[in-house]
């Protein structure tokens, strides 16, 4: 009996677990693999005198996409010319029944493609659904992108770039005695063009609207935490410790000493949702919320319309805010919960696109984001670049 309790505890709750004080469990910390990281060191030095387009390629892996899928499929047979396709074997049909932050990932993805290209002297023509657009319930095997490259020396180079392999996504509990200045609020603002999206954030000095903020992203999450289907989601996408890692290098993370031991010993089931009242889904809202407690500011990006293109464009326009925001020694994480289209989100939906002043159906809320200081976050697992190219 009590080890059918332990296993209900340990059962999907990757948080809950790792605080679990069982002092037989304690060990060494397990690191990172060196391997599912390597691409944060930049292009191999032998793709420098290589095919170029896969120098750019080396940088626009490095993209976020939602859940760490890296859903990017390349064929380099045109020369000169890359095309763009998304792996509809890495969807999210629960937290993301409509696709709309896979396509927002293929936009951070060409954003850095980009930059990287202006970087090498070349002008990147992204031409959006050269076979036609999506509809908007589903993907399917046409090209997101074509892209062709042309030797344009007079492009100047953008200083984003050097942000590539330094900006990560932030899940730390951030800095509350430090307020997000004005003039950065303006730089991230100004570093979206020439994408039309409108930017909005909040900061301390705004009390009550700060704790309305923190509110929803609280109910949305305890809404995706509590919903069995899309914590599921998140759990099959799970890669606890070193091993799981090493052989996916995609997924969420899980590095907890505690939490690997468990895993080791068969302790960890991840075949079943926990209750809403298990520790493991509790203790995860509590931790949540210490987070969203420690946070002195959220961004929002509001589009006009959310077809194929506005979307693929703000995950763009995304991409360039967290690269200013990288300049400036600040750090984000993207709140998706409330913005999510499943039926359980309804409230929290409507909640925030109240709250940012997005009149629906004209405006769609398309990213929401925590943001402060933090201690560095660590780099997020990248497969090989020769597994995104099928040509
Ligand atoms: C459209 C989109 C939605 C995302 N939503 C979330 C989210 O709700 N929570 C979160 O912690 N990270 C979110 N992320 C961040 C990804 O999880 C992150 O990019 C991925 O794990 C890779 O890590 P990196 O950004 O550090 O490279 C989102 C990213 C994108 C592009």
């Amino acid at each position: 009996m009590q080890r059918r309790n332990f296993l209900r505890i340990s059962g999907g709750g990757f948080v809950a677990a790792a605080t679990l004080g069982t002092a037989a469990l304690t060990g060494c910390a397990p690191a990172m693999p060196d391997a599912a990281v390597e691409a944060w060191r930049g292009p191999a030095p032998d793709l420098a005198s290589s095919d170029v387009r896969r120098w750019l390629l080396s940088y626009a892996i490095l993209a976020p996409h939602s859940h760490n899928l890296q859903s990017w499929i390349v064929d380099l047979g045109t020369p000169n010319e890359i095309l763009l396709r998304c792996d509809l074997k890495r969807l999210l049909p629960q937290t993301d029944p409509l696709s709309r932050q896979i396509m927002m990932s293929h936009g951070t993805f060409l954003e850095l493609l980009d930059l990287a290209a202006k970087e090498r002297g070349l002008r990147a023509d992204i031409t959006l659904f050269p076979e036609g657009s999506f509809g908007p319930e589903q993907l399917d095997t046409r090209p997101v992108a074509r892209i062709h490259l042309t030797p344009d020396p007079s492009l100047p180079k953008d200083p984003l770039f050097a942000q590539i392999l330094l900006r990560h996504t932030n899940r730390n509990s951030y800095d509350l005695s430090r307020t997000v200045p004005a003039t950065a609020w303006q730089a991230m603002a100004s570093s979206i063009t020439p994408h039309a999206l409108r930017f909005g954030h909040v900061g301390l000095e705004q009390t009550q609207l700060l704790a309305s903020h923190r509110n929803t992203a609280a109910q949305a999450w305890h809404i995706e935490l509590t919903t069995p289907r899309t914590i599921m989601e998140s759990y099959d996408v799970l890669r606890v410790g070193a091993n799981e890692i090493a052989q996916h290098r995609d997924g969420l993370s899980l590095l907890d000493a505690k939490v690997v031991w468990l895993n080791r010993l068969g302790l960890f089931d991840r075949s079943k949702a926990p209750a809403p009242d298990d520790f493991a889904t509790t203790s995860q809202i509590t931790a949540f919320g210490q987070k969203l407690d420690s946070t002195p500011g959220f961004l929002w990006m509001v589009s006009e319309g959310n077809d194929r293109v506005t979307q693929v464009n703000s995950g763009r326009a995304y991409a360039r805010v967290q690269l200013a925001a990288t300049a400036l020694g600040l750090v984000m994480q993207p709140l998706s919960q409330a913005l999510q289209e499943y039926a359980e989100q309804k409230v929290p939906y409507a909640d925030i696109h109240t709250l940012v002043g997005a009149s629906r159906p004209r405006e769609t809320v398309q990213m929401w984001a925590r943001v402060g200081y933090a201690p560095a976050a660590s780099p997020s697992p990248r497969r090989r670049l020769q597994d995104f190219i099928r040509t």
